[in-house]
């Protein structure tokens, strides 16, 4: 019924593209799908079968189009996680601030799907927290500059976050493409149990504290409550663009995860379509 429907693929907002080349284009419903599970499945099958992303290989347009809202993912490793019964169930912020509440650092992540293509959503108490002193370990987000992978400077997330403000993680959620930017694996909230991991948390966006998203299979470590500019490219096209992002505190992938901005309606979380050309990294 939705396969005609286009997304206009454009750069970061008020900026020009970092290379200038091939942005301006639009790509149909089912070539983002392919982005997320359809190439995701040949990565899992081959190095993380277990995780089971690729056991849910959503038909074109099987949401009915139009679908924003973001669902739970709790198959794998994740049936053993808080929301392991919400399985495909719609995410809610309550469901985020009651888990947080068990947590010393005011956090709370969980796997999700969005529109057929794999995400992390992480809600940081950062209304709550920011007025309190850092060193008591209650995390908050932190807007920053970015490098990119030669350590070139790249901009300032609010340098994005001043044309659309939809990238601020106004009800304190913030939600990311979950693909790795190393090969394409998927990252978790505390699936596995490490330092990066566990329920600690310490300001800078460095390597050290926990509260990581981690990639089990070459143990990059990205950390949700740093939000940045960074760049990125289309491994079809070249095609390089900038983009808001989590930042990379550690391993094998070169730069953070892209942004997928969100709204509440109500209470049930949707994610936005603007910034698909962010999510083609691992096309
Ligand atoms: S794919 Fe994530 S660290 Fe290699």
């Amino acid at each position: 019924m939705d396969m005609a429907r286009e997304y206009e693929l454009k750069p970061a907002p008020g900026l020009d593209d970092a290379d200038g080349a091939g942005m301006h284009t639009t790509i149909n419903r089912r070539q983002f799908l392919r982005y997320g599970f359809n190439t995701a499945a040949g990565v899992l099958t081959a190095s993380l079968g277990m995780l089971g992303f690729a056991a849910i290989l959503l038909p074109p347009g099987g949401g009915g189009g139009g679908d924003l809202a973001v669902n739970f993912w709790a198959k794998g490793r994740e049936d053993e996680a808080w929301y392991g019964a919400k399985h495909l169930q719609p995410m809610t912020k309550s469901d985020f601030v009651a888990e947080a509440a068990n947590s010393s650092t005011g956090t709370a992540g969980a796997s999700g799907v969005w529109n057929g293509v794999p995400v992390v959503v992480m809600y940081v108490e950062h209304s709550r927290n920011a007025g309190t002193p850092e060193s008591n370990g209650k995390a908050r987000f932190q807007f920053t500059e970015g490098y990119d992978e030669t350590g070139k400077y790249v901009g300032h997330f609010e340098d994005l976050a001043e044309v659309d403000p939809r990238l601020m993680p106004s009800d304190d959620l913030v939600m990311v493409f979950g693909r790795c930017t190393h090969l394409c694996c998927i990252p978790g909230w505390q699936l596995v149990s490490n330092s990066f991991t566990e329920d600690s948390w310490t300001p800078g966006g460095g390597d050290d504290g926990g509260t990581k998203l981690f990639c089990i299979c070459h143990s990059s470590r990205f950390d949700p409550t740093v939000l940045e500019m960074n760049s990125n490219r289309n491994r079809s096209t070249g095609a390089t663009f900038k983009y808001a992002g989590i930042r990379r505190a550690g391993g094998p992938a070169p730069v953070g995860l892209p942004i997928i901005p969100i709204q509440l309606n109500g209470d049930t979380i949707e994610g936005l379509t603007d910034y698909v050309d962010w999510y083609t990294f691992c096309d």
